[in-house]
This record gives C-alpha cells, structure tokens and sequence, in this order.
C-alpha cells in the first residue's frame, strides 16, 4: 500500500502547561486590623468588575462592613437549588451562599457561573472569594470553568484556609458523598491574608487549623514547632504577634513545596501526613462528626505510633509529638472514642486516593522534618491502632 493511503498515521500535538489563571500568586500577610477595610474599598472604587463570594455567617463579620453597606439597597434574588442571594450594584456582584460543607456542591458552584452570566462577567474580570476553605474551593472551581477560565483571588478568614487550602491551586466541590472529588488546579492571583480574621472564628473552628499547623511544623518547620511547644498559652490566647508569625510559617512551607509540585506528583504527597488514618476515622465517625483537624491530630499520633513500632522513629520522639497534640486538646489514644472498630478503618484507609496497590501506602517520619513515603502491610497498621 502506497503511504498517500497509510490509514494509521499518527500525528502528535505537543501544549506548554496551560494555567489559565495565574503563573504566581502574590501573597499578602497582615496584622494591621486597618487592611482588610483598605482593600474592601479599593475593589468597589476600581474601575474593573468584581464578583464577590461569601457564605451567610461572614458577610456578617465587622470587617465586611463596606461590602455589606455597598450592596445594601442593590437587587436581591434568592434562587436556585442552592438557597443563594445574589446582589448586583453598578458594574460589582454580591453572591452569598449558605455556610458550610454541605453546600459544598456541583450546585453551588452552577449558582456562581450562573450568577457571573446574569452580571456578564467577562474572562478579564476577577472573582474574589472572602471565605475559609470551602468559598476558596467552590470560587475558584467556578472561576477555572466560567468561560474556560476567569481571574480569581482569595482573602482567606480561617487558620485552615490561611495556612493550607488557599496556598496552591486545588479547586473543588463534594459529589455522591466523595469530598472534593470533583476539582482543577487553578492558583489564585492574590491572596490576602488578615490574621484580625481569626478573632472572630470559632474554638473548634481554630483548633482544626491548629491541627494543619501542628503537622506543618512537624514536616518542614523545627523552628514553628519549637513555637508550638513555647508559646501554647498565647497561641490559644489569640496573640495576634504569634499568630502573625505561625501563619507566615505555614504560608512559606506550603509554598515551597506546591512550587516545586504542584499536581502532586511527588513532594506534595507529604502534606497527607496523618490524613490516611485521620480520613478514615473522619467518615467511619459519619461526616461531621469530627473535625477534621481532631482526624488529623488522632492520624498523626497513629502514624507516629507505626513510625515508633517499626523501628523507624524513637519513641521519644512520638512520645514528644503525642504531648504537644494532647497539650492542643486533641485525642492520641490507640482507639478514638467516637469510633473503635480498627478492622474497619484499615478497611477505609485502603480506599485512600494515594494507594497504588493493594498494600496502603502512608507518609512517614524518621525523625522531625524527616519524612518517608512507604507501603505497609496491613497487620503491621493493625498496631497502630489495637492496644
Ligand atoms: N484546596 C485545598 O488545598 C484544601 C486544603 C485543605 C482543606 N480544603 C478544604 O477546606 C474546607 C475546610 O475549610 P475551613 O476549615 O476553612 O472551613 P469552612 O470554609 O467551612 O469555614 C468554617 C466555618 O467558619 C465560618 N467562618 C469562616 N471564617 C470565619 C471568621 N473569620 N469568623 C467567624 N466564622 C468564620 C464559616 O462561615 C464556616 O461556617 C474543606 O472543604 C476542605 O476540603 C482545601
């Protein structure tokens, strides 16, 4: 056959690495309670278009006053399979959604797109989430689909948010029970974040970022986790200079290592320290029952635990780690209170996304700051978690 009717050619198309949001993101910390007002009216005086995010608990913080009272006499429509409100003045939006993981979903972020059409928001316009992790997510997975891809920035209100889920580009909602399993990588433009926000958020909300921190010092942070261990009482006192400087702390580690692996390919991997065990109490206890950073303290003292068993850490070590968890308020026993059937969460942590076969594989320590990945049969796991 002559080559004019070769029926299998094959032709390759090679793309540069398409980020159609930002190649940086421009990481604003502050203290000043001064800020955060400053940088509300800066968007509602510009000339650019802004389509604002929140749920119904934060627009009723003292620091989203000049949002409040700008869009106070605009339209307000309810609608949707979401309860959301959209309000729309000049050429800015409003859209408040109801707080909390349960609206976490494919509807809420149809409600985003839906309300960025009715504004006709156009790819140069910028959406700006004002939220803890779940307006972060839902924004900026609207904003990574509106029109294949619209400008997006955060200013993060919770610990969690400022030390872990605004920093590097995962996007997403929750679907059929599975979290976050519809999603982008999609990093924000800009991210604020004004520490005077953590006055306002709960106890349990607080200690569940405490949890992220607590692991962060314990992968790449000697100094934070010397930090943790000194400064306890001003940390829980709300000390807004320790504060400042725990979460400047974290926003660096997780930095760093979403620089180097974004898509999690490798190093990324890390920050599930704990996770695999701690994802498996969380949804064996029922979602919601916990918090997730109660999960993730109880995953790490299990990890720790194995690390000890198996020669790879000493037990100093865990011991120390397990102290600084139970000074936090948070469980290390062998078995969780709410839920004691070991069996069962080893059965849990084999579904976990990381696993590539059927032994879990599972982020472990040799020393502080010491980390390993590795596979572990599922009898040695099992000491872990029976006494
Ligand atoms: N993208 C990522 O890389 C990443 C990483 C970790 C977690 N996450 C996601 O983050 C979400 C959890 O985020 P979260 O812990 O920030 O919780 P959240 O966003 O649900 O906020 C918790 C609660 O605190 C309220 N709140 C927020 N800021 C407040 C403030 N300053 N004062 C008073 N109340 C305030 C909210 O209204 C909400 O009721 C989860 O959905 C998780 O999947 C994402």
């Amino acid at each position: 056959m002559s080559k004019a009717y070769d029926l299998f050619k094959s032709v390759k198309i090679r793309y540069k690495p398409i980020f159609a949001s930002s190649k940086k993101t421009q990481i604003k910390i502050s203290c000043s309670s001064n800020e955060p007002v400053k940088l509300f009216n800066s968007y509602l005086e510009s000339d650019s278009k802004y389509i604002f995010v929140t749920d119904d608990s934060i627009i009723k913080l003292d620091y989203l006053e000049p949002i409040r009272n700008y869009f106070t006499d605009s339209v307000k429509k309810t609608q949707g399979k979401t309860e959301y409100t959209l309000f729309v003045k000049d050429r800015h939006a409003l859209i408040v959604i109801p707080a909390g993981e349960e609206y976490k979903t494919i509807d809420t972020v149809l409600a985003i797109v839906k309300s960025a059409l009715e504004i006709s928001l156009s790819r140069k316009d910028t959406f700006v989430a004002i939220g803890g992790g779940v307006i972060t997510d839902l924004t900026a997975f609207a904003s990574s689909i509106f029109k294949r891809g619209t400008q997006v920035e955060f200013i993060s209100t919770t610990l969690l948010g400022m030390c872990d889920a605004a920093i590097g580009g995962k996007t997403g909602c929750d679907f059929d029970d599975f979290k976050n399993i519809a999603g982008t990588f999609y990093p924000a433009r800009k991210l604020y974040i004004f520490t005077g926000f953590l006055n306002s958020l709960s106890e349990s909300e607080f200690r569940s970022g405490l949890a992220e921190v607590i692991k962060t010092s314990l992968l790449f942070d000697e100094k934070l986790f010397e930090l943790l261990k000194n400064d306890r009482k001003k940390i829980l006192s709300h000390n807004s200079e320790t504060l400042f400087a725990i979460v400047s702390r974290c926003v660096k580690a997780k930095s760093r290592i979403v620089q180097k692996d974004l898509t999690e390919k490798n190093q990324r991997m890390l920050l599930n320290f704990g996770h695999t065990f701690g994802h498996a109490l969380e949804s064996r206890a029922g979602l919601g029952k916990l918090s997730h950073g109660e999960c993730v303290a109880w995953g790490i003292s299990r990890a720790l635990t194995l690390c000890d068993k198996l020669n790879l850490c000493s037990t100093k070590y865990k011991d120390d780690v397990c102290a600084l968890l139970k000074d936090y308020g948070f469980t290390v026993s062998t078995v969780h209170p709410a839920f004691n059937d070991a069996e069962k969460i080893l059965e849990t942590m084999k579904n976990d996304k990381k696993n590539d076969s059927d032994k879990i594989r599972l982020i472990l320590q040799n020393a502080l700051c010491e980390n390993i990945i590795l596979e572990i049969p599922d009898d040695k796991i099992l000491t872990a978690l029976k006494d």
